[in-house]
């Protein structure tokens, strides 16, 4: 099968990959020995490529990675070295401006999106999932997302597996976002409403202005955390951000107790090395 949203899963496969994930250390990783992961990414990447082929090494598996020199500055389609790679790998792994699920055609091996323009990351969806289960002991739960929601995969495939999982969730909306999502239950406010509501949710969700998919680059962030307002979210509560983060999350808020975003990052290794196993074995 291949990943290209959260709509792939049903809710039994995402339980099933968290529970995975929580006990990652378990699986038998001498059963990856030999195993290749291909990563192609058409985009800026940091934590998506390498926590990728992390997981693969930890897992016993090795990597190839389509470099910058590729034959594609000879004009070979992108098409054709999708097709390639699927002969040298068994998994591909691809991020790209537009759709992934248009290229995953050329594959007869698995693909993975790693985040297709403003449509979808859902293996970022998963790592947040797994991020938000482990520290939030509520069934029902409340999230405010805060920053450029329309143009945020991210934001995209997390509304999409919350529902799944949390089906009581409320959201909270400081801006607008994909219409195709609107059926969730959910408040849309301003900005300058978030402090009115800052004290009654449990994950504040924070998202930097998706620059490459606005036409004016000069934009910046509206909303700019800081300690006081952070201070006044319940002490069980959460701030995640997919990273990498602008201005619109401090350095200071490093050190608040609620700050998630780099666990996030820790996280996922684990769903990472979990997805995969699931998806392979
Ligand atoms: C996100 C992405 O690429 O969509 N980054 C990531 O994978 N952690 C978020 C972003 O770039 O803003």
């Amino acid at each position: 099968m291949n990943l290209i949203s959260i709509d792939d899963l049903s809710p039994a496969n995402i339980n099933n990959i968290l529970k995975l994930a929580f006990e990652v250390e378990r699986c038998q990783f001498g059963v990856f020995k030999g195993k290749i992961l291909a990563t192609a990414f058409f985009e800026p990447s940091t934590r998506t490529k390498l926590s990728f082929q992390s997981a693969m090494i930890r897992l016993g598996g090795t990597f190839i990675d389509l470099p910058d020199n590729s034959s594609l500055k000879k004009g070979e389609s992108e098409e054709d070295t999708i097709k390639i790679l699927a002969h040298y790998a068994d998994c591909i792994v691809i991020r790209h401006p537009k759709e992934v699920k248009a290229l995953a055609k050329y594959s007869h091996v698995p693909v993975i999106n790693a985040g297709d323009g403003g449509n979808e990351h859902p293996t970022q969806a998963l790592l947040d999932l797994y991020t938000i289960v482990d520290n939030i002991k509520e069934q029902s739960i409340k999230l405010m997302f805060t920053g450029d929601l329309y143009h945020s995969r991210t934001i995209n495939s997390l509304i999409k597996i919350i529902s799944k999982h949390y089906p009581e969730t409320e959201f909270i909306f400081t801006n607008e976002i994909n219409p195709a999502l609107k059926d969730c239950k959910h408040l849309l406010i301003k900005e300058e409403e978030i402090p009115n509501y800052i004290d009654s949710i449990n994950v504040l969700y924070m998202t930097r202005p998706q620059v490459e998919r606005h036409a004016d680059k000069s934009i910046e962030s509206n909303f700019i955390l800081t300690n006081d307002l952070a201070d006044r979210m319940k002490k069980d509560a959460i701030i995640m951000h997919p990273l990498p983060r602008t201005k619109e999350l401090p350095k200071e808020i490093d050190t608040n107790p609620r700050a998630k975003y780099f666990t996030q990052v820790k996280n996922g290794i684990r769903i990472r090395m979990a997805f995969l196993y699931w998806l392979l074995y």
